[in-house]
């Protein structure tokens, strides 16, 4: 069922005890479904939000030409198993205007995607909290694809002490290993046949790790070496970090986040791996 009001679907949700959810701002993938699959095998009613969300982007990035399609998304979804979908409109979200945030601290969210999207997470957290007190969930589903989107929730989660579990589902790539995104439509031939590259330079120094490579400027170094085949991207940030807290590292003793974005043109695809950590 498609649902656009809140007190509708908090209506349809108040007596039920077992939900999954799996908040989206559509343009469906595999990745997506994926995430929907999952939650399908373990609760009793599972619910799919789409909203694309003004707050978390910045201007002069893509909030306007962000691929929407309800109609198509709404099929996907239920086709593996969503039970209902909400999607409510801007307005029935942040009415003429919300004054309230929910922010990480700064040690979280000004590196990596935060960096030069100062506030891009603040929009997450904030608009992911909504959702979560409205549906509220028994486990919010989420992608390791956005691997620092992961973390900062489930500190959010811990730190507000939501009584609520986070999963989080591994990234799905496309036949040539390309993670799925909703903005890879964007890359023209060139460009999609480049961005192999993000993947090929992660699986490099996923190789030099299990042969022993602890150093993590080696390691950026030999990721940076591949990147370079693809020509086209401007490099935002190649980094390698201690997963969790997203500190600095020299030498990777234990769990690491190595996480990669680059520009095509004005796109911007991110990818990553983490290496468990120990000798
Ligand atoms: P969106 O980019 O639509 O992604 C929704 C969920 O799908 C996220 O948890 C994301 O990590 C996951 N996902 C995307 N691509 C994936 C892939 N290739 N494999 C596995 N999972 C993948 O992330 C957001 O929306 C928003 O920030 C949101 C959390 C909905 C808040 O607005």
């Amino acid at each position: 069922m498609l649902i656009d009001s809140i007190s509708k679907m908090r209506q349809l949700l108040s007596n039920i005890s077992n939900i999954g959810f799996v908040p989206t701002m559509g343009a469906l993938h595999d990745g997506h479904l994926s995430l929907i699959e999952t939650a399908r095998k373990h609760h009793d009613i599972v619910v799919v939000s789409i909203f694309v969300n003004p707050s978390q982007f910045s201007p002069g990035e893509d909030y306007d030409v962000y691929p929407r399609n309800i109609d198509e998304d709404y099929t996907l979804a239920t086709s593996v198993g969503a039970d209902y979908v909400f999607s409510p409109s801007v307005f029935e979200i942040y009415g003429t205007g919300s004054l309230t945030n929910v922010i990480v601290d700064d040690t979280l969210t000004n590196k990596l995607c935060g960096a030069a999207r100062p506030t891009h997470f603040k929009g997450v957290t904030t608009v992911v909290a909504l959702l979560i007190n409205i549906i509220k969930p028994q486990k919010v589903y989420l992608g390791e694809k956005d691997a620092q989107q992961v973390i900062l929730l489930k500190r959010m989660v811990k730190d507000l002490h939501m009584d609520l579990e986070v999963a989080t589902c591994p990234i799905v790539r496309d036949f040539d290993g390309l993670a799925l995104s909703s903005r890879n439509t964007y890359l023209n031939d060139e460009e999609r046949h480049e961005a192999i590259y993000l993947y090929q330079s992660l699986l490099v120094v996923k190789k030099q790790y299990d042969i022993g490579e602890r150093n993590v400027e080696a390691l950026k170094k030999s990721l940076a070496e591949v990147l370079k085949n693809a020509t086209l991207a401007k490099i935002d940030y190649i980094e390698i970090l201690g997963y969790d807290d997203l500190q600095s590292i020299e030498t990777i003793e234990k769990k690491a986040l190595v996480a990669i974005a680059v520009f095509f043109g004005k796109t911007r695809l991110i990818d990553n791996i983490v290496l468990e950590g120990g000798f």
